[in-house]
């Protein structure tokens, strides 16, 4: 096994063993009224009109992939944790056109190229290695004129605190006990993971230059205070906090 594929191994070791975890948030706030047409505003205002063909790259427990197939296009999800997906097809069962979940990489997703029109993802881009094969293998992925949309957030950065936050955290942690899952998340995603992480700790504008070495053009960069106002509302996961979290898009040309 090389360097790569047991840092790999090891991230998905811990997605797998805190699926229902994670999901019980996401599944909570996704019933939530309102949270279903946010997230379809938040990717909508660039995928334009469904039905599309989208691929969300690091679907987790399906999320964003049930937003977007409840908005009418056409997903498929991937991801390497199979405790994720068995997770993802509990959550899609019932759906009217549920997507479809993959076992795969997001860095080498198992799709022809030139077959999709969008390529997604939400929280992946800070635990994604290998970004620049990643991003020329989407880029490849989509048809001409196809868009590409992540959303992610500061979360291993150090920030300036976002009006009415604690003040000084490095980082989306609170300063409580570890839990169970904040040590196993610890061990997973120590220095070394994190070395393997070009993204982990990335200014969006880092991010950018890597967009557009791979050929996406018209990249920008979209905060969205939309999501940090509902968080502060709702509430966050376990042991986070608030935070100003982006939107990047790109296009490849037509
Ligand atoms: C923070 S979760 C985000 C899940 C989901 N996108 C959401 O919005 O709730 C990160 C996910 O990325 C997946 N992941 C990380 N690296 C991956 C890779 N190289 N290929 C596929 N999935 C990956 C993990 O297994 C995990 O499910």
């Amino acid at each position: 096994m090389s360097e790569e594929d047991t840092v790999q191994a090891r991230m998905t070791g811990y997605w797998d063993r805190f699926a229902r975890a994670y999901d019980a948030h996401q599944s909570a706030r996704l019933a939530e009224a309102g949270e279903q047409e946010l997230w379809a505003a938040v990717y909508g205002d660039v995928l334009g009109a469904a039905p599309r063909d989208v691929l969300d790259v690091g679907t987790g427990s399906g999320t964003l992939a049930l937003v977007l197939a409840a908005a009418g296009h056409r997903v498929t999800g991937v991801d390497l944790s199979r405790g994720m997906l068995a997770v993802a097809q509990e959550e899609a069962a019932g759906h009217p056109h549920p997507p479809r979940f993959v076992l795969g990489d997001a860095v080498h997703p198992p799709l022809p190229r030139g077959s999709v029109d969008a390529v997604v993802s939400r929280y992946l881009l800070w635990t994604l290695r290998e970004p620049e094969v990643a991003l020329r293998q989407w880029f490849d992925l989509l048809r001409p004129g196809g868009v590409l949309v992540a959303v992610d957030g500061p979360w291993f950065r150090e920030e300036p605190a976002t009006p009415g936050d604690s003040a000084g955290s490095p980082s989306s942690m609170s300063a409580e006990p570890p839990t169970e899952r904040e040590a196993a998340f610890a061990v997973a995603y120590d220095a070394e993971t994190f070395a393997a992480l070009p993204f982990g700790a990335a200014e969006p504008a880092a991010i950018v230059a890597v967009w557009e070495a791979a050929g996406f053009t018209e990249v920008r960069v979209d905060p969205l205070p939309q999501v940090l106002a509902r968080d502060r509302e709702r509430g966050v996961a376990p042991g986070h906090r608030p935070q100003l979290q982006y939107r990047i898009s790109g296009h490849r040309p037509r």
